[in-house]
């Protein structure tokens, strides 16, 4: 074994390794935090200086609902395993470098934007020193890990692969509101730089993931974690179009698919008013970015057509709850719109589906309001004070809050009684209890 990795793998045995996280965001901060907690010293490093600050105050960044996310950040900030910077000069001391920068797709042309990767890598390779261990945490197209991490680390540091510096992708697996529990307890797919290198990797995880760690090559890696991400998006698109089908035939989707999920080996996903966030509207296009005029693949181009039509068929189930009520010229009517992040209990807000059917609203000349517990912009007014006088409410986000709230109060507060639900928080059988006029995804009237 090459000398530089023997020595590694002792300093990682014995937890003496000095770790550096680059990116503290929804992977970086609990990343961050539970391999300070395993007993390692770690490094954080972002760009926000506003992020650097909370968490070197012992702040979590993230809001939401993250079980056990507050109290170890402020747990392992106060007993100084965790420090966090925005400048770089630290980061040569480091002996283990994980990467968990954002990797976006562009808006027009869908390939990959790896502006923040790129000066992650740079600010990296400028400083690393021999026998470093590099992972690279965030999601990329395959084959990113020879055209650009390797490229610029070598170009950058003047060191090579394999000799004087280790290269491994473990693609993160983890949702918010669930952080915490994922990173420790779902498998993991190590890609090494070799098979060497991957059984190092595999030493550094096992002190905190305590579940499989397979080991294999960077592409593997690569296409296994977009293709996981775009199997779900497919399934989604499946559900979608299961609850369209459901709604022209009259009948409720949620209970087929409860049906159809009581055999053991199938497990249809819900339908619902939209897909977003970081990872499920971009990961397919990184799978097949570079391969992008050669690729065979028909059925995530549909899943994609399927899946972007959600929140506008809430504006049309909404327009249609609205005739059901006597109202047909919609300009200045006023809509209150329940949850703008893309995810239950979440504030991540990226790709929210909601912003598109606000766009759509406000094209059509209706007034939104906005409601949303946990993201700063919307969580001031109370769900009654955004309801009142509204001519309807459209849920969009399954939050537990608006499983709790008191409908029959919010249904007397607005002005007529129709309700879009996106994400069945009420249900038929709900809904005509309250005597509302409703329409659902996946609802047949
Ligand atoms: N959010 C998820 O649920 C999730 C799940 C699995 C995988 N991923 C993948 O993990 C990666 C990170 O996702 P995220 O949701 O944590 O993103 P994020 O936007 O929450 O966090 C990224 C952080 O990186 C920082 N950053 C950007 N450029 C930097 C630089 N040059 N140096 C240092 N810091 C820099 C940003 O300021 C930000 O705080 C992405 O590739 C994503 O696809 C995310």
């Amino acid at each position: 074994m090459n000398e530089l990795l023997k020595e590694l793998r002792g300093q990682i045995e014995e937890r003496t390794a000095n770790v550096a996280v680059v990116g503290l965001g929804y992977v970086g901060t609990p990343v961050a935090a539970l391999w300070a907690e395993a007993g390692f010293q770690v490094a954080g490093y972002d760009i926000q200086q506003k992020k650097v600050d909370l968490i070197n105050k012992g702040i979590s960044p993230i809001e939401g609902k993250e079980p056990g996310l507050t109290e170890l950040v402020a747990d392992v900030v106060s007993r100084g395993k965790l420090r966090v910077f925005s400048t770089f000069e630290s980061i040569k001391s480091a002996d283990v470098i994980l990467v968990m920068v954002e990797t976006p797709v562009d808006d027009q042309t869908k390939l990959p934007r790896y502006k923040a990767m790129r000066a992650a890598l740079k600010s990296i390779g400028e400083r690393l020193k021999p026998g470093t261990l590099v992972i690279i945490e965030s999601t990329i197209a395959p084959k990113t890990m020879e055209t650009d991490v390797q490229r610029i680390l070598e170009k950058t540091s003047d060191l090579k692969l394999n000799q004087e510096f280790f290269l491994a992708h473990c693609p993160e697996r983890l949702m918010p509101g669930r952080l915490i529990e994922i990173i420790r307890n779902y498998s993991r797919v190590i890609g090494a730089s070799s098979p060497e290198v991957g059984q190092v990797v595999k030493a550094f995880y096992s002190h905190v993931v305590k579940a499989d760690l397979d080991i294999t090559d960077l592409l593997t890696a690569e296409i296994v974690k977009t293709t996981e991400n775009t199997e779900r998006f497919v399934e989604i698109a499946f559900a979608n179009e299961v609850a369209l089908l459901c709604e022209d035939l009259g009948a409720d989707v949620w209970k087929v698919r409860d049906l159809i999920n009581k055999r053991e080996d199938r497990n249809m996903l819900k339908p619902g008013a939209g897909v977003g966030g970081h990872c499920l509207p971009k990961d397919f296009s990184l799978l097949t970015a570079h391969i992008r005029d050669t690729s065979p693949t028909k059925v995530i181009a549909a899943a994609q057509e399927v899946n972007d039509r959600m929140p506008i068929h809430m504006a049309q189930l909404l327009l249609d709850g609205l005739r059901a009520a006597g109202i047909g010229d919609v300009n200045g009517y006023k809509i209150a719109v329940l949850g703008y992040s893309y995810l239950e209990n979440s504030d991540d807000i990226r790709n929210s589906p909601t912003a598109v059917l606000v766009n759509v609203l406000e094209s059509f000349g209706f007034d939104v309001e906005i409601h949303d517990p946990w993201v700063e912009e919307f969580k001031h007014k109370s769900v009654y004070d955004v309801a009142l006088n509204a001519d309807a409410v459209v849920l969009m986000v399954a939050h537990d809050q608006y499983f709790e709230l008191g409908w029959r109060s919010i249904i007397m507060a607005l002005r007529h009684k129709v309700v879009v639900d996106g994400r069945n928080v009420l249900g038929k059988d709900k809904a005509k209890e309250l005597g509302i006029i409703y329409r659902a995804i996946g609802v047949g009237a």
